[in-house]
């Protein structure tokens, strides 16, 4: 029987294809329509020169020297995984006053109301104690604090082939990828769960008719990243990789989910 890894980003450095993960989130970060989700939230998040910010797995780093860059001091960019964290210092600009941490989400080494701002992205999708993670976060805002988490909704992840039951199970093996799938959906409840309040909730939906696009943020489509990375069914692979090259090159190809993101506040 075949295996296959599960959960990528959960530990990236044991996942076997870290250097494949921190690729992907180098093309993602510089896909237009995540700088312009980017420039949106940093904005409603609006962080002031001088406020202590922390980044909860801050994979390469790009967002958390962004934070550095609009508040002018420290900001504390923390990962689980040494490799994304040496991927982030490898990638540090030095005007910048980032630090770059190993910790965990879900037992964070700072006190009590020690930043005014968290930033969380693409992270809770892979943390199995997600209310603990949430209420960690929340723990180490101050009163008057804001944190704002962006998270993915992979149900809502649709491909139109015409082999519509391969589809069906490469797409639902794309739910067990993650462990947990609708983090991006449930955000609003599980900050206001966390002791958070005033917590709003937007959507991004993403539609993409180039696979090429496509396969940058999703890497279910992305016929770079190794069988061993697991994200299709391994005997379903091949088919899907060309049923998507041919819906492609017929021009009939779509792909889309939505992504969330919402802004929560510390009383
Ligand atoms: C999909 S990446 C997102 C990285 C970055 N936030 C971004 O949006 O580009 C997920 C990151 O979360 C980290 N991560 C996963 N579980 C974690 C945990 N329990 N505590 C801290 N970081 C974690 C991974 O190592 C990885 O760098």
């Amino acid at each position: 029987m075949e295996t296959e890894p599960e959960h990528a980003f959960d530990d990236v450095d044991a996942s076997g294809v870290a250097p494949e993960l921190i690729a992907y989130l180098e093309a993602v970060a510089d896909r237009p329509e995540v700088r312009a989700l980017h420039d949106r939230v940093l904005a409603a998040l609006d962080v002031r020169p001088g406020e202590r910010v922390l980044d909860v797995g801050c994979g390469i780093g790009n967002v958390a020297r962004e934070l550095a860059r609009a508040t002018g001091t420290e900001v504390v960019a923390i990962d689980r995984s040494v490799a994304m964290l040496a991927a982030a210092r490898e990638r540090h600009d030095p005007a910048l006053d980032v630090r770059y941490e190993p910790a965990d989400v879900t037992a964070l080494p700072y006190d009590d109301a020690a930043f005014d701002v968290v930033h969380v992205e693409r992270v809770l999708q892979h943390v199995a104690d997600i209310d603990r993670a949430c209420a960690e976060m929340a723990r180490v805002l101050r009163p008057g604090g804001r944190l704002v988490a962006l998270d993915t909704d992979w149900a809502s992840l649709a491909v139109d082939i015409p082999e519509t039951e391969l589809a069906e199970r490469c797409l639902s093996r794309v739910q067990q990828q993650f462990a947990q799938p609708r983090a991006g959906l449930r955000l609003r409840r599980l900050l206001t769960t966390a002791g958070l309040r005033d917590v709003t909730q937007e959507a991004n939906a993403f539609c993409y008719t180039r696979l090429a696009d496509a396969a940058v943020p999703l890497p279910m489509l992305d016929e770079r990243l190794p069988a061993e990375a697991g994200f299709v069914p391994a005997g379903d692979r091949d088919a899907w990789l060309a049923a998507l090259a041919r819906a492609d090159e017929n021009g009939t190809f779509v792909a889309g989910f939505t992504g969330y993101y919402a802004l929560a506040h510390k009383r």
